[in-house]
């Protein structure tokens, strides 16, 4: 079973994916593995952690693409050439058409840092605090055309203290991600 994860940037949800997979050794519990890493960016910090755990790599640039459409179906490409059972988006920080993704429904996940259907969208950190929230997180959910909005799988939240600014809070969060990212994809893989 290919895991195929797309990024766009620091890639440390990636990365804690990778850690799991090999510390949990889902090859032998569930045959499962990560067999590459696909990036919009090509300077995405994540590509060489990737390469570091001898994992494929790949960049598909959406600046060589003149549409939306054009780019999800090069996209597209690339990951089916991996024949993934699952398709995890983590910090992947493009818009996809309908038809991508209904090309991998029900095998398509995306990890969300707010507790979701609250602050869909970006800033949500900065979003949380200045409404006031005392209780933030993360989510990860099924993708479906209706941006962050598909079917919850997972959550965690953490206090907003009196004195977070967005990159305290996001830190906060970001260390729960990557907790229940591995945990929730783990969850699938005998179903898989
Ligand atoms: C995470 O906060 C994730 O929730 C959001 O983008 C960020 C990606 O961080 N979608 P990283 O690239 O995994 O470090």
């Amino acid at each position: 079973k290919n895991i195929v994860i797309l990024i766009s940037g620091g890639g440390s949800n990636m990365a804690a994916i990778v850690r799991a997979a090999q510390r949990d050794n889902w090859r032998q519990r569930y045959g499962a593995q990560v067999s590459a890493v696909i990036s919009n960016r090509p300077d995405a910090g994540g590509l060489g952690i990737a390469r570091e755990q001898m994992i494929a790599t790949e960049v598909v640039d959406h600046k060589r693409f003149d549409s939306r459409e054009a780019f999800d179906e090069a996209l597209g490409r690339a990951i089916d050439a991996r024949q993934p059972a699952l398709v995890v988006l983590a910090g992947f920080m493009r818009i996809l058409t309908p038809g991508f993704v209904g090309r991998y429904q029900g095998r398509l996940l995306n990890i969300h840092p707010s507790l979701l259907p609250a602050f869909p969208g970006l800033n949500t950190h900065q979003r949380a605090i200045d409404t006031g929230c005392r209780i933030a997180g993360a989510t990860v959910h099924q993708v479906t055309v209706e941006l962050d909005l598909g079917p919850i799988l997972a959550q965690a939240a953490v206090p907003v203290l009196p004195d977070d600014t967005a990159d305290s809070l996001a830190a906060r969060v970001r260390a729960q991600e990557h907790l229940i990212y591995p945990r929730a994809i783990a969850q699938l893989l005998p179903a898989l």
